[in-house]
């Protein structure tokens, strides 16, 4: 049986926390940004923030993983950490690991730092043995962060979104994946 999830993970610089109400404010700027939204079909309104919000919460209960709220500085930032990814997506059922973060606190190693915890209590405390993760062929921002963190990419596993339409800029997406033994061989 998988151990609940803790109230919070601590890094040297950041708090990876479940989300409050006082999230919700920046976390809607920083989804209503249209850089921070550049590889995703469009920004969010208020609204489907927020509602984003009660699902990633959600998760912590359900599957006893999630994306964490993640503070710098004493300061909400963005999101990282864990979700189930579900067909039709090629490779699911699978557990992602992702990131979003508001744009003053890109290129601060803040993304990396975060998903290492979280990648931490996924192959110890839920006892992962595989974790993947996929962006937008385009959105190299974020495969730096995966290949820091020891991912690999196979090509032979890039595929189309199926939720974006044929031909949409953003359809063809990579995948990068980690393996327990090698995460753990890689933080020893
Ligand atoms: C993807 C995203 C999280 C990457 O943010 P990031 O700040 O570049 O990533 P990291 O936290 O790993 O930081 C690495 C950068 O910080 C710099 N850095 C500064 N101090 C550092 C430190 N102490 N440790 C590590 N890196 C540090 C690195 O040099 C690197 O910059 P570079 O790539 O220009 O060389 C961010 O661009 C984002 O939120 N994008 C929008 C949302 C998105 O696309 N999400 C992914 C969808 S799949």
């Amino acid at each position: 049986m998988t151990a609940p999830p803790p109230s919070e993970l601590r890094t040297e610089r950041l708090v990876l926390r479940r989300w409050r109400d006082e999230d919700r404010e920046p976390f809607a700027a920083m989804n209503a940004d249209p850089r921070v939204m550049e590889f995703f079909p469009s920004t969010l309104t208020r609204d489907q923030s927020d509602g984003l919000i009660e699902r990633l919460e959600r998760s912590f209960d359900d599957d006893k993983l999630g994306l964490w709220a993640v503070e710098a500085e004493g300061r909400f930032v963005g999101f990282t950490g864990l979700l189930w990814q579900h067909p039709p997506l090629p490779f699911a059922p699978a557990v992602e690991v992702g990131w979003r973060l508001a744009t003053e606190a890109w290129g601060h190693g803040y993304a990396s730092e975060a998903a290492a915890a979280s990648l931490d209590d996924g192959f110890t405390r839920v006892g992962l043995s595989d974790v993947v993760s996929m962006t937008a062929v385009a959105n190299l921002r974020s495969r730096r962060v995966m290949e820091r963190l020891g991912m690999r990419q196979d090509p032979a596993e890039d595929f189309d979104h199926p939720s974006l339409a044929p031909g949409h800029p953003l359809e063809r997406h990579v995948l990068y994946r980690l393996a327990a033994d090698a995460w753990r061989s890689r933080a020893s």
